[in-house]
């Protein structure tokens, strides 16, 4: 086979492509991008890789979360500070309650794009092509607005280097160290009805740690530090491809640590996975119920021609209606092929459904019974779940239904924000980390 270039998915059909009007202040701004530095470094890619390894062994779990997609205007201090607080406090229930360490992976800085089912949007007899992110186009129903733009690309780029500068200082200022209460006590669910139990665990958690620090005498200052990782769909492969680099003879991307192909366009033939194919990061799979098992088989043989342990992430989101009858064929086709994965399970996006008020929602029950047949399929198959990835937010927003509060449909119109998909909020992220500890104990 010839040797991968960083241009070649541009033979390739490409989904989801971008037209935009000027190609060159395209050309300009991808120049330029290409100047900048990178936002993340191989090293840390290459230690990522190391603890997948882990997770692919069972002796470690993953958690990757947040927005469907992020937007510009969400990057402030009190948002990102929110979403790392809530993922990290999902974390410390997971770690508790699988007793393994947790590997803690944003959808954050770069989750700018998406991908859409309809490309234009139509009302009221005017057509304009649909919101696709911001770092392509704006949401307002304008032409303006909807035009794409390539110098949002570059702002994207900024948006990006600004939240991870933010949530290094706060890694490595000590935001996770457990002396810190203000950063793991809980905000607005002093109330709900898991505070308690929460409450419980970090104060056992502080306790052990108090404990070992005193027979070990390890100070507190060297428990404070953790791992984080971004991630996003790697979509618009305009700006993927400015900042993938060549470090060592091998290419990086250099905007996330882990990118991800999307459902739609996962196609074997395509440009997305003649572009990844190329990369030494790990690669994440979204895999539907119309996943066809051969055809997985040749983009994994694709993505990983050498089958190498830690690389390669398949995240399954079949809906609860389709485990069942689809993920048992998937798990055993992949132990038939002896092909290297770990799997992951977003009970999102196979779940989502429309009110009568025209709100997209999902509901707390059915995420957790897709959750809940995954862990159960894989363990009667002698496989195992080694990740989750969720939609999620460390805001009070309204977007999914249920979970103990027990928010309704009309809840929904309260604090509707995402530009998208709903994601679960604060409370129902806590509550559905208890439940994942819970599952892992009936399922392990
Ligand atoms: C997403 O993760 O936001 C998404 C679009 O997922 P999928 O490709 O699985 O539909
Ligand atoms: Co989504």
């Amino acid at each position: 086979m010839a040797a991968w270039s960083v241009t070649d998915w541009q033979q390739y059909p490409c989904g989801q492509q971008v037209d935009y009007p000027d190609q060159s202040i395209l050309q300009d701004t991808l120049q330029t991008l290409n100047r900048l530095p990178p936002l993340v470094d191989s090293t840390e890619i290459d230690q990522l890789r190391q603890h997948l390894v882990l997770a692919e062994r069972g002796e470690a779990f993953i958690l990757q979360g947040g927005d469907c997609a992020e937007s510009f205007a969400d990057c402030t201090q009190t948002v990102i500070t929110n979403k790392l607080k809530i993922l990290l406090q999902m974390s410390l229930i997971l770690v508790h309650g699988l007793r393994k360490p947790i590997i803690r992976i944003g959808r954050i800085a770069g989750q700018y794009a998406k991908p859409r089912s309809k490309l234009m949007e139509t009302i009221d007899d005017v057509s304009l092509p649909s919101y696709r992110g911001d770092i392509i186009n704006q949401p307002a129903f304008t032409e303006a607005a909807r035009t794409p733009n390539p110098k949002r690309m570059l702002e994207g780029y900024y948006y990006a280097a600004a939240t991870l500068n933010y949530l290094r200082a706060l890694i490595d200022g000590g935001f996770a160290d457990l002396q810190h209460p203000e950063n793991w006590d809980l905000t607005f669910v002093q109330h709900a009805i898991m505070a308690k139990d929460y409450a419980k665990l970090v104060g056992a958690i502080r306790d052990a740690l108090a404990f070992v620090q005193t027979i070990n005498g390890i100070k507190a200052s060297s428990l404070h530090q953790i791992d984080f990782y971004t991630s996003h769909e790697a979509l618009h492969l305009p700006y993927e491809q400015a900042l993938t680099r060549q470090v060592n003879g091998r290419w990086y991307n250099l905007s996330t640590h882990l990118p991800w192909v999307g459902m739609r366009t996962a196609d074997l033939h395509g440009a997305h996975i003649a572009y990844l194919a190329g990369l030494a990061n790990p690669v994440g799979i979204k895999i539907s119920s119309t996943v066809d098992i051969d055809w997985l088989g040749a983009i994994i043989d694709r993505l990983n021609p050498h089958n190498e342990v830690g690389k390669l992430i398949l995240i399954t989101r079949l809906g609860k209606e389709n485990v069942n009858r689809c993920l048992p064929k998937l798990i055993e086709a992949i132990q038939q092929r002896r092909a290297s994965v770990i799997w992951s399970c977003d009970p999102m996006h196979g779940n989502t459904q429309t009110t009568s008020q025209g709100y997209k929602t999902r509901h707390f029950d059915d995420i957790l019974s897709e959750l809940q047949q995954t862990f159960a399929c894989h363990q009667a198959q002698g496989s195992h779940l080694a990740g989750v990835h969720f939609e999620l937010t460390g805001d009070n927003v309204t977007e999914c239904i249920g979970g103990a509060r027990g928010l309704n449909e009309q809840d929904l119109q309260q604090a509707y924000k995402s530009l998208v998909d709903p994601r679960l909020n604060y409370e129902q992220s806590l509550e559905m980390a208890m439940r994942i500890a819970q599952l892992h104990r009936t399922t392990d």
